[in-house]
């Protein structure tokens, strides 16, 4: 899809304004709380969340691996928006844990990157002072040549082949090359690029410095913008490198969105490309206007699972926290910072009144309250603490 980056040049050109308007629709887009409340609301919910704590393990009781890092996280998060150490002990207790247990921080030694997929999943939080969770950075700094293993570069696209597959490799497809692209799993079998693994290596950029990562960063975005962005700027899943086939263009989940978005707020300010910070104005206004996740009231439905657990149920926290990175990165455009206000506030509202029972919260965010589940509660907290901030 070459027209692609060709027609993005030509928007840029125009200027061309993004909707970052709030639609009329949406149901309570503004805070009535205190910031004193949203800090407490939000350390209740992470408090019910650590009474579920394995500390044998760094795992919650009902959620999944992923899940359980995306939970600490989110309280590196709190942290941070706070200015406090409230929960750091705890964090670094469970990392430590986790990096003892299982090398590279991955339980199940399959998946690539350990750390964008539906495994561990969590955000780089130098924010701490520490190199936590299952970031592609950490990974990267504790696991040197992860990325560039699992990375298509420039040189196997054009030959066809990589020494840690057992395939042939489209060095197109749609006139796009495959470079930049990182594979789902490191199986030599495994043919699956997708989007979520693809979209992270920002952070190692911009936590090490090092020009190679920019340039590997730079190449994953360039793959998504090419590869797996729909015409409605809402991101895809997967591409088979062997063949080009894709993952159904009805698999729009959060999470893809949501990481791209994160990974291109960073990726803009460790380049200072503009292209960049168009791309994710772009995605931003797509991810937070489409019909794809939530109803016309603006409130997120994807990932409602109120008897059991499934990975889809996290999907939600993981866009809520790539807004609101683009919000925190995001100081001079004021429009796109009232729109991530809005929305996030259109979904804390939501748990709060209609999703709420005490302090803890159902993953189905329309309602109605229900008795605790792990997994509802996790889908809840970055929520929680990104209204802190947007808020302020
Ligand atoms: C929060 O994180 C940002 C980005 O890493 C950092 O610049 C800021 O100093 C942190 N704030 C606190 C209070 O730690
Ligand atoms: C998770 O459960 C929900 C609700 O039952 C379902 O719609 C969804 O397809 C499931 N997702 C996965 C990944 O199994
Ligand atoms: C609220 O949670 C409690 C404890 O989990 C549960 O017993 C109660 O039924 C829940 N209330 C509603 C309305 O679901």
């Amino acid at each position: 899809m070459q027209h692609r980056s060709l027609l993005f040049l030509g928007i840029c050109g125009l200027a061309w304004a993004q909707d970052l308007s709030v639609p009329s629709s949406w149901r309570e887009p503004t805070n009535s709380r205190s910031y004193s409340d949203r800090v407490s609301i939000a350390q209740n919910a992470i408090d019910v969340m650590t009474g579920q704590l394995n500390s044998a393990n760094a795992q919650f009781n009902g959620l999944g691996w992923w899940q359980s890092g995306n939970v600490w996280s989110v309280m590196a998060n709190q942290d941070n928006i706070t200015g406090t150490t409230t929960n750091q002990a705890a964090v670094v207790n469970g990392l430590n844990t986790g990096w003892s247990l299982f090398a590279n921080y991955d339980q199940y030694h399959t998946t690539t990157m350990l750390c964008g997929g539906r495994r561990p999943h969590t955000t780089l939080t130098e924010r701490m002072g520490i190199p936590i969770c299952c970031s592609m950075p950490s990974i990267q700094i504790r696991c040197p040549g992860c990325l560039e293993n699992s990375q298509v570069t420039a040189a196997q696209a054009s030959s066809g082949s990589t020494s840690v597959k057992s395939f042939s490799l489209e060095s197109t497809c749609n006139g796009a090359t495959m470079a930049g692209g990182v594979f789902w799993r490191p199986t030599s079998d495994d043919q699956g690029i997708n989007s979520i693994t693809t979209g992270l290596g920002s952070y190692l950029a911009e936590a090490t410095g090092d020009g190679q990562y920019s340039s590997a960063a730079t190449a994953a975005a360039s793959w998504i913008n090419s590869h797996n962005l729909n015409s409605g700027d809402i991101v895809l899943d997967t591409v088979n490198a062997n063949d080009c086939s894709t993952s159904p263009s009805s698999w729009l989940f959060t999470y893809n969105t949501g990481k791209f978005i994160e990974g291109l707020s960073v990726l803009a300010d460790v380049t200072g490309d503009s292209t960049w910070t168009t791309l994710l104005v772009n995605v931003l206004a797509a991810a937070t206007h489409t019909s794809a996740w939530q109803g016309d009231d603006g409130v997120i439905t994807e990932g409602v699972s109120t008897t059991t657990d499934n990975d889809s149920v996290g999907f939600k926290a993981v866009l809520i926290r790539g807004l609101h990175e683009a919000f925190s990165r995001s100081a001079s455009n004021t429009d796109l910072r009232s729109l991530v206000e809005s929305y996030i506030d259109v979904q804390y509202n939501a748990l709060l009144e209609l999703a709420a029972n005490g302090s803890t919260y159902s993953s189905s965010w329309t309602g109605p309250p229900q008795a605790f589940t792990s997994w509802g509660q996790l889908a809840a907290l970055d929520v929680l603490t990104s209204a802190i901030d947007v808020n302020n």
